[in-house]
């Protein structure tokens, strides 16, 4: 079995394996059309000086007991015993775009089990499962996924950030020692998405070639990109296990998550394009076709201080703004009066809803709306009903004092008793009440995972995910949110059963257009919640205008977040007009393809979107701070079909550019503004259009629609 070679493609990229006699990735990157397998002699590699006398190849598993001194794909022992294997493939199974390859250590007792998929898209999925084969409990420390890169990959880009303000893109450059990237959160993490992107150096949003991972897996995780003396790059990523939290008896297996990997040889727009095609063909299973809704939620309209009379009153005043979806949030259930207590009790608070939900729900459904409802289930206050009936039901490790998060402790889900609760009270709250959505929170960092005093983190988020099953499979009509503390749980694995995500608490117009640009390297528009908050911030204590915070939510899954019932008309009537406009270009903004355009200048973000059929497009162009230069140069309008004709329409603008003013920075808008001129896809392409000077934190939305 020697050399056997198999190539995967997919419209911009090719994957070629060396099956045999171990498991090898020779080539990732541009499609090959006219690759024979006799071409790998090309790459057979020298042995330098000074090293051991083999070639060392990087494998599937990186193993080091081949002489290649990176980290390994696997590290764990079986008492002392079996810590170095070394694996040889024993079967190939090819079908299509699929491969799996399995490989063993018979010495050790171990396979390695690897599958890789590269879908239509261009997405590569990989995974990768040790058996334990042998008597013996073997003890795995470290299990990963491990993606050969090219010389030429060489800066890496990846994103930090916290609570109100996720998603913060930082680039640096891959050097001797590498960049590894820990979350030890407990959940995916506002802290480290878990994602990288390594590229050429001056990789740009339109510009170089780009390998971008994302570790589906919404709890701890370890990503790492380094670079060897011999000059050999990769990119490992894993799921991170506490010491003695995976052990494999005789027969059992362990699974990597999912790691998905996305190659582009036109800039980060590529990469992202082809993320999201795979997210919506591949993980997005919405319970049917209909529009994304807009929504309404009450978290910072009256917070905790649920009126039902109220509240009724506040879906009236949404319906009329164009709302469809309406969400109580946080503060229906018993006790539930501040964020110090209650959590757990998962049973109405009658105080509050003496007449129960269901008037409250038929009011909404009445008025045309969906009906959605906050819930936090992995959580518990220890000022709470359930908490004095067992405190033993701590995810925590017996005799230490585990510190509270937003005063409240986490459930351990590996209870049966506990998950067997959860299913109850939520069955209670899904079966009995006609609820169409459900907002998921988990507001709080995971310390001391531990269940009968073994580390136990791994197995809750897999009880997560089997809580979301459950569910699911119970009520296939409900939607449900992914929320922690904002965007601190998003991922592809926790998209399998969710259908937004609360991208963050700061819904500061400003701060969002950084933060949903960040969340859409990876995650398309319809699945980015994005609201139209008050205009005195509740996060920032900034102000904006209706317009500037209206074009911000419109490229998401707009919906509006406040008391309707206390607004003025000035801004009742810009809700209504942005939950119009957008409702008017959601067919386009949440299939088509996401443009984030290059500028000189880093004051002003533009992103746009065009149709997949290219004969129409939107783009916003944000001025976020006070233009660099006097005038802001042109905007080349990425993605339209060249030999097509377009006309360029402003959708919307700030006040006082309308009816040909000129707002402070500028005294002469650019002649074609209010022209509507038709251009060509190429000269728009090319030649572009010349930006009027907007004053800071304020935006221009432009419409591309086809001339025939
Ligand atoms: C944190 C969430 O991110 C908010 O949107 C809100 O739902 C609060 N929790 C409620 O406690």
């Amino acid at each position: 079995m020697e050399n056997q070679i198999v190539h995967l493609t997919a419209a911009h990229t090719s994957l070629i394996v060396r099956c045999t006699p171990f498991a090898e990735i020779l080539y990732w990157g541009k499609r090959l059309s006219q690759f024979s397998a006799d071409d790998i002699i090309s790459l057979s590699r020298a042995v330098p000086n000074g090293r051991i006398d083999v070639e060392a190849p990087v494998n599937f598993s990186a193993d080091t007991g081949r002489g290649s001194f990176g980290t390994p794909g696997m590290e764990g022992h079986r008492d002392g015993l079996d810590w170095s294997p070394v694996f040889n493939t024993t079967q190939v199974k090819h079908n299509g775009n699929q491969l799996t390859l399995i490989t063993e250590d018979p010495l050790a007792g171990l396979q390695f089990r690897s599958e890789l998929r590269l879908d239509d898209s261009g997405v590569l999925q990989a995974r990768n499962s040790l058996t334990n084969l042998k008597p013996g409990t073997y003890q795995v420390t470290r299990l990963a996924v491990t993606l050969p890169l090219p010389e030429r990959a060489a800066e890496v880009m990846a994103f930090h950030g916290r609570w109100i303000k996720e998603f913060q893109p930082h680039r640096t450059q891959l050097d001797h020692g590498g960049i590894i990237q820990e979350n030890r959160r407990g959940k995916t993490s506002s802290e480290y998405f878990p994602a990288m992107m390594i590229g050429h150096p001056g990789f740009s949003e339109e510009q170089g070639e780009i390998w971008g991972i994302h570790l589906g897996w919404s709890g701890n995780h370890r990503l790492r990109a380094d670079i060897k003396i011999d000059g050999r790059r990769l990119v490992q990523a894993e799921a991170l296990y506490f010491p003695g939290e995976q052990r494999l008896k005789q027969g059992e297996t362990l699974e990597t998550p999912w790691l998905y990997a996305s190659y582009s040889a036109s800039g980060l727009n590529r990469m992202s394009q082809q993320f999201h095609r795979f997210v919506r063909e591949q993980i997005l299973r919405f319970p049917d076709e209909k529009p994304r809704p807009v929504h309404l939620n009450t978290w910072e309209g009256i917070y905790f201080d649920h009126d039902p009379d109220y509240i009724m009153q506040m879906a009236t005043e949404s319906a009329a703004l164009g709302v469809e979806r309406f969400i109580i949030d946080d503060g229906w259930f018993r006790g539930r009066d501040h964020d110090r207590a209650a959590l757990g009790d998962w049973y109405l608070d009658e105080k509050k809803y003496p007449n129960g939900l269901k008037p409250v729900i038929d009011h909404v459904k009445k008025l045309g709306m969906e009906f959605g409802i906050w819930v936090e289930p992995e959580m518990i206050n220890p000022d709470s009903d359930l908490y004095r009936a067992h405190p033993d039901w701590l995810l925590a490790l017996p005799g230490y004092q585990q510190p509270s998060g937003r005063h409240q402790y986490v459930l351990d889900l590996n209870n049966p008793q506990v998950f067997d609760y959860l299913v109850e009270r939520m069955s209670w709250l899904l079966g009995e009440h006609d609820v169409d959505y459900v907002k998921w929170d988990m507001n709080r960092e995971i310390v001391q995972p531990g269940h009968d005093g073994r580390a136990a983190l791994t197995a809750q988020t897999q009880q997560f995910y089997r809580l979301l099953d459950v569910l699911g499979e119970r009520f296939p009509q409900i939607e449900f949110e992914s929320c922690a503390s904002g965007g601190g749980r998003i991922d592809f694995e926790v998209l399998k059963r969710s259908h937004r995500f609360w991208t963050s608490d700061n819904n500061d117009a400003l701060e969002r257009q950084k933060i949903q640009r960040g969340m859409s390297y990876f995650f398309p528009p319809e699945v980015m919640g994005s609201h139209i908050g008050n205009k005195l911030c509740h996060a920032t204590s900034r102000q904006h205008s209706i317009e500037f915070r209206g074009l911000t939510a419109l490229f998401g899954h707009m919906g509006i977040e406040l008391d309707p019932v206390k607004e003025g008309e000035a801004e009742r009537a810009g809700f209504a007009k942005y939950t119009r406009l957008h409702q008017q270009l959601r067919p386009l903004l949440h299939s088509g393809d996401v443009y984030r355009v290059d500028t000189h200048d880093g004051t002003m973000l533009i992103n746009g979107v065009v149709s997949e059929t290219r004969d129409s497009a939107v783009f916003l162009v944000s001025q976020l701070a006070m233009p660099t230069w006097s005038l802001p140069g042109v905007l080349r309008v990425p993605g339209l079909k060249p030999d097509a004709r377009y006309r360029v329409t402003v959708l919307d603008e700030p006040p006082l550019l309308a009816g040909g003013g000129s707002g402070h920075t500028m005294r002469v808008q650019p002649a074609w503004l209010h022209e509507s001129p038709v251009l060509s896809g190429e000269w728009l392409a090319n030649a572009g259009l010349t930006l009027p000077v907007l004053d800071p934190e304020s935006a221009l939305l432009l419409g591309f629609e086809e001339v025939r």
